[in-house]
């Protein structure tokens, strides 16, 4: 070949220029920089830099390091990214992330799957209570397309009646929980699949602050206290558009929490989104300004839900469920002041106050007579309040009734059931 004087200088000086490139192109795939498409990105830890075996033994390990890796980085090219590639699958045993860390936000994006152990002895006893647990890291983001997989069948079956392990594994103390997130204030969680947990799916506990958004749970609606996401000592915190298909509660909000909106659910199968149980073994519970909007209940055990146990003290105040729509729902409206789910509960009366309750826009149908229940303790439940209801049965030329005990409150614009049991 011959090159014109010009070209050959030209290419001459591109060669050092293409050397450079390459070095810059291979050092930022390794290092994920590519990811975002931009050349300003924050640095990302993926995890297979760490060692991580797609389909491959226990990944703990490598998370472990990524994460020391991130958790470490001070930040200051942005927020750094602990990263699980998408399209696969690792398998991982009981680990912990745990802050504080030096950026001031952390982000993990999961884009691929994350197995729990496939084996009851790959879980150590002490390992047993959470599979992933988040503690102590503010601004956590937990995003991504991946999947949570906590491979729950192998615990289901050895809680079913007809197996020899029952007493151990009935219990759901035994049991891991898939996700718990502790003392992370503003906490985002979004877009990820949870899937069959081996008992509830998400775990949130003393978080200020938090935004919970387009997750799908999933597990199916015969697995023991599979709830979707359980709250408790928390407050700010906003739960909008998720999925919720489990075996349990689709949210049950727990003692000491606070301020709490939950927006345009899906739950079903599930036991509807609750407030309790509470008050459990005497305890004193305190929860407040709950507010459940735009929320659809397809086949649930239960729609609105407040369940107490007998002998508790505190209080339930202003809590809304606004703009409901329900499919076949066995108990659309539950107050349950006598809760007991294991039988034996005894008869002590509950010093657990409800009060300022509003149902307001609920439709669609319940699978049960006894469409409203509103069985409060002898301290009363107070301030309840019911507007724009109507709840057809789901049987054909069926009634639906309500039913109440020490309720007190005021209803208008009922049109079904044709009326209800509150008084002044
Ligand atoms: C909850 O909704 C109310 C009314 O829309 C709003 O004022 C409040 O800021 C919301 N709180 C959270 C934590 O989203
Ligand atoms: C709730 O549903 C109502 C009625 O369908 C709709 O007008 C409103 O925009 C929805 N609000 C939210 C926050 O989704």
């Amino acid at each position: 070949m011959n090159h014109h004087p010009t070209e050959v200088l030209q290419s001459r000086s591109l060669v050092p220029r293409m050397v450079l490139l390459t070095v810059f192109l291979v050092s930022c795939f390794s290092s994920g920089f590519f990811l975002y498409g931009h050349s300003h990105a924050s640095p990302i830890y993926n995890v297979m830099d760490f060692g991580a075996k797609a389909m491959g033994g226990d990944n703990s390990r490598a998370f472990g390091a990524a994460w020391g890796a991130t958790c470490g980085d001070d930040g200051g090219r942005g927020a750094p990214t602990f990263y699980v590639p998408r399209g696969m699958t690792f398998k991982l045993k009981p680990i912990s992330f745990n802050g504080p860390c030096k950026s001031n936000s952390v982000i993990v994006q999961i884009d691929g799957i994350l197995k729990a152990p496939g084996s009851l002895a790959e879980w150590e006893a002490s390992s047993r209570k959470t599979w992933l647990t988040f503690t102590s890291i503010n601004n956590l983001v937990i995003k991504g397309s991946g999947s949570l997989d906590g491979q729950g069948s192998i615990w289901w079956k050895h809680s079913s009646p007809q197996t020899t392990q029952v007493e151990d594994l009935m219990n759901s103390a035994s049991r891991p929980t898939a996700l718990r997130l502790s003392k992370c204030n503003n906490l985002v969680l979004s877009g990820l699949h949870h899937l069959n947990s081996a008992k509830n799916h998400i775990s949130i506990n003393n978080v200020n602050g938090a935004t919970i958004s387009n997750l799908k749970i999933v597990a199916p609606s015969w697995s023991p206290n599979t709830d979707g996401i359980d709250i408790s000592n928390s407050r700010d915190l906003h739960i909008h558009d998720l999925d919720i298909q489990t075996g349990d509660d689709c949210i049950a909000i727990n003692s000491e929490t606070f301020d709490l909106n939950i927006t345009r659910i899906t739950c079903g199968p599930g036991h509807g989104i609750s407030v309790g149980s509470l008050g459990k073994d005497g305890e004193s519970a305190a929860v407040g300004g709950i507010h459940v909007r735009n929320c659809t209940f397809i086949g649930a055990q239960n729609g609105a839900r407040i369940k107490t146990f007998q002998g508790g003290s505190g209080t339930v105040r202003d809590i809304s469920f606004e703009d409901i729509i329900l499919d076949n729902t066995r108990n659309p409206i539950i107050i349950d002041q006598f809760y007991c789910p294991e039988h034996g509960c005894g008869t002590s009366q509950s010093n657990l106050k409800i009060t300022s309750v509003t149902y307001r826009g609920f439709r669609g149908t319940s699978s049960r007579r006894e469409a409203i229940t509103l069985n409060c303790a002898n301290i009363g439940c107070t301030g309840i309040t019911m507007n724009s209801i109507d709840i057809r049965s789901a049987k054909p030329g069926g009634k639906v009734e309500a039913i109440c005990k020490n309720a007190h409150g005021r209803y208008t614009d009922v049109t079904s059931p044709q009326s209800i049991c509150l008084t002044d």
